[in-house]
């Protein structure tokens, strides 16, 4: 089977990550995966200032090329094409990426590749797999979206549900500035929720009744935030001993929601594979409810590996490959879109 070598770059919010993968449509082996997050940088301000991320991007990205290829241990002129995010994200920092990306493909005449940064995350499950990407129904659920997929094979996606309000990771972050926890929230939330009680509070599971697979989580927000004005820190009451039962409630009231919505739609297309990616699904929390409960309805649960769920340029790059191996290449007149959408992948069927 021809193998194919990429290097991808990811920009597209906060973190600057280069990697290089080798492999063919079955097996990939990882060569390099490098993320430089800025996280520190952006902690003071309680979430991304776009400005600060892409003068960082710019910075970060050169030494970080030179790493990445150093640790795959091969020259440039190895290198098949070079792919990069092109959205969503923020404009300033998807350009620094996409654009870099093009001058290496220029320079070293190679193809360059345009990649959908959600479609990384939707079949990043497969990047350890042995027999590439199997029909399943996916459930993206990151900082940005929440979204219920059905994949027949690269390229061949069809959305089943999303989010009408808020992502849950989006959702995680809020709860956890409410509460004073740093960002990002979701890591913070699930330790404090490892000394919680999960039914203290019985937050909404929003539109679990309906036959629809769409999410909302605006209104169990807005419970959470209800919760903490009547708990009344401001009367000088500490907060603090019931951050631990609000956060193991708030969690499980978005894990219920997912796994009620996602077998759902498993079901509803015979699926007997689920698969689980982006920054949200690393909890493990909702790892360990989601194995129970693809047991319970015979239905397999694949995740994402760990390293790969949050945002990083192996995704990027495995996309890249499985275009390349098509013979597709992106034309270098091609342009950043911020708010690209599911549907310039879906068009590739
Ligand atoms: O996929 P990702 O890195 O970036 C986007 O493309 O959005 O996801 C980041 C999101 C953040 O909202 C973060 O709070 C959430 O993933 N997240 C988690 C956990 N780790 C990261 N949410 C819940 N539990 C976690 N352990
Ligand atoms: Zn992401």
């Amino acid at each position: 089977m021809t193998n194919a070598t990429i290097l991808a770059i990811e920009s597209s919010c906060d973190e600057t990550a280069v990697s290089i993968i080798r492999g063919n449509k079955s097996q990939v082996e990882i060569l390099s995966s490098e993320v430089t997050s800025q996280i520190d940088l952006h902690k003071e301000y309680g979430g991304v200032v776009p400005e600060l991320a892409s003068r960082n991007h710019s910075l970060t990205l050169r030494p970080l090329v030179e790493q990445a290829l150093k640790n795959a241990n091969i020259p440039l002129s190895q290198i098949d094409a070079f792919a990069a995010t092109a959205g969503p994200g923020l404009a300033s920092s998807l350009l620094i990426g996409h654009t870099s990306a093009k001058a290496l493909a220029v320079s070293n005449r190679k193809p360059f590749l345009s990649v959908n940064h959600m479609e990384g995350h939707l079949i990043s499950p497969f990047i350890d797999s042995k027999n590439g990407i199997q029909p399943n129904t996916a459930l993206v659920v990151s900082g940005g979206h929440t979204m219920i997929l059905q994949t027949k094979e690269f390229g061949d996606y069809e959305l089943l549900g999303k989010t009408l309000d808020d992502a849950a990771g989006e959702a995680f972050d809020k709860v956890a500035k409410m509460l004073e926890l740093p960002y990002p929230g979701g890591p913070q939330i699930e330790l404090q929720a490892q000394n919680g009680n999960p039914t203290a509070y019985p937050f909404p599971r929003s539109m679990k009744n309906k036959p629809h697979f769409n999410f909302s989580f605006s209104g169990l927000k807005t419970a959470v935030l209800y919760t903490l004005s009547e708990l009344n820190p401001q009367d000088g009451t500490p907060l603090t001993p019931h951050i631990p039962d609000i956060c193991a409630s708030f969690q499980k009231a978005v894990t219920d929601i997912l796994i009620h919505k996602t077998i759902n739609a498993a079901k509803s297309k015979s699926s007997p594979l689920i698969t689980l990616s982006g920054g949200v699904s690393c909890n493990n929390a909702l790892r360990d409810a989601f194995t129970e409960a693809g047991k319970k309805n015979n239905i397999a649960i694949k995740f994402c590996p760990p390293s790969f769920t949050t945002d990083n340029a192996a995704m990027i790059a495995f996309v890249g490959l499985h275009m390349f191996l098509r013979g597709e290449s992106s034309d270098l007149s091609c342009d950043i879109d911020p708010n690209m959408r599911l549907n310039s992948i879906i068009i590739r069927k």
